[in-house]
């Protein structure tokens, strides 16, 4: 009997510590998912008055980006280490004022064409255009005011997998020299499986040019310290060589026997010192990759960091993917949490078209036509090892 007793007991002490065990376990679930917001707030303001917001958006697994209004600029990202513990892991300010004082582009949206074109020039049904040019002759990055110095309309999204932006931004005719009305769109979703996607559409009513990407410069070690330790892989046998003033040639230049041998994953700094006559005119790495494979969305590149087990992968719908190893840091800018950026503090991965493709026939067109939808797909996925 007393026997019985204490079985009795023991099954009703293991029952009723499963269930508080599964209902702890449940609360964190709860808990997690009462976290997933969207929250809105004032960042500054722009020199005519005109205010800035700021969005946070967290996931149910508590990763947390934040963006502004001015550029789409995401401001940060914090993502776990292996052993849970979260930290931000893009460059950027902490205040308007950085960025309007001097950003190489920081966390930005780029358009309406990321990258370089020659001279500025292109021709398009037999018109010449003449763009602004902010990089020695060449244009870069949309010019002088590209979409990553302009204020966009954001709305939130929140569904069932996760939270998001969706950003808007009309460009006129004319703009840094573009033809036509340019409708752009840019979502940015943050799924609760820890990916972050950007979703890119455009429209025009006059035929033009396009080539959206997004210039976040990464730093898996919270920017503790350079990025050449950073293992990467990148998913392409050839890159477009480029001349002295970073223009492409034309080349597809394979990269087997060179530096630009990604296919297997190697630290960032291990050739970044090599006298190769493309990595002399890059000073480092800042070369358009060509991806390898046919399928419409692809994996392109993954960046592991061993010290804190961060583990990115990025996956696009674009032909080409623009690796800049943060050679024009330099330590003048003095970023978040007073934090120096010294020589290659970050990295920045680019899904594009390739650059200059407006003045080389055999690359992909980027030229967008009346009636016509540009679309553009980016997805980060993040975890650790
Ligand atoms: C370009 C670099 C440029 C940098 C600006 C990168 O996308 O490839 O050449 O200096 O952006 O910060």
């Amino acid at each position: 009997m007393t026997m019985i007793r204490v079985l009795y007991t023991i099954l009703l002490i293991t029952t009723l510590s499963c269930k508080n065990e599964k209902n702890v376990a449940l609360k964190n679930i709860e808990d997690k998912q009462k976290e997933v917001s969207v929250i809105e707030e004032s960042f500054g303001y722009l020199p005519d008055s005109t205010e800035i917001k700021q969005f946070t958006l967290t996931n149910e697994q508590g990763i947390e980006m934040k963006a502004i209004t001015y550029g789409g600029i995401i401001t940060s990202l914090k993502t776990p280490d292996r052993t849970g513990k979260f930290d931000d892991v893009v460059l950027g300010y902490d205040n308007m004022e950085g960025y309007l004082k001097k950003t190489p582009y920081f966390g930005a949206i780029i358009g309406r064409y990321g990258n370089r074109i020659a001279n500025g020039k292109f021709e398009l049904e037999g018109k010449t255009y003449q763009l602004a040019t902010n990089n020695g002759k060449n244009h870069l990055h949309g010019g002088i005011k590209g979409f990553d110095k302009v204020v966009w309309d954001v709305t939130e999204i929140k569904d069932e997998n996760g939270v998001g932006l969706k950003l808007n931004y009309v460009s006129p005719d004319g703009e840094e020299g573009y033809p036509g009305n340019l409708i752009a769109q840019v979502e940015y979703f943050l799924g609760n499986d820890n990916t972050l996607s950007f979703n890119y559409t455009a429209k025009t009513d006059r035929p033009t040019i396009v080539n959206l990407t997004q210039h976040s410069y990464f730093n898996f070690t919270g920017a503790q310290r350079d990025v050449l330790s950073h293992l990467l892989k990148i998913n392409a046998s050839n890159i477009t060589a480029i001349d002295n003033g970073l223009i492409p040639t034309g080349e597809f230049l394979s990269v087997t026997g060179t530096p630009f041998d990604f296919r297997n994953a190697k630290e960032i700094g291990q050739d970044i010192e090599s006298d190769d006559e493309q990595m002399k005119f890059g000073l480092g790495f800042d070369h358009n990759w060509i991806i390898d494979g046919d399928k419409a969305f692809k994996f392109a590149a993954s960046v592991y960091e061993p010290k804190s087990g961060r583990y990115m992968e990025i996956l696009t719908t674009e032909p080409g993917i623009q690796f800049y190893s943060g050679n024009f840091l330099d330590g003048s800018i003095i970023g978040k949490n007073n934090i120096v950026y010294n020589h290659r503090y970050g990295f920045c991965l680019e899904t594009q078209h390739f650059p200059d493709s407006p003045n080389k026939s055999h690359f992909p067109s980027s030229t967008l036509d009346v009636g016509e939808t540009y679309h553009s797909k980016t997805t980060l996925k993040f975890s650790t090892k």
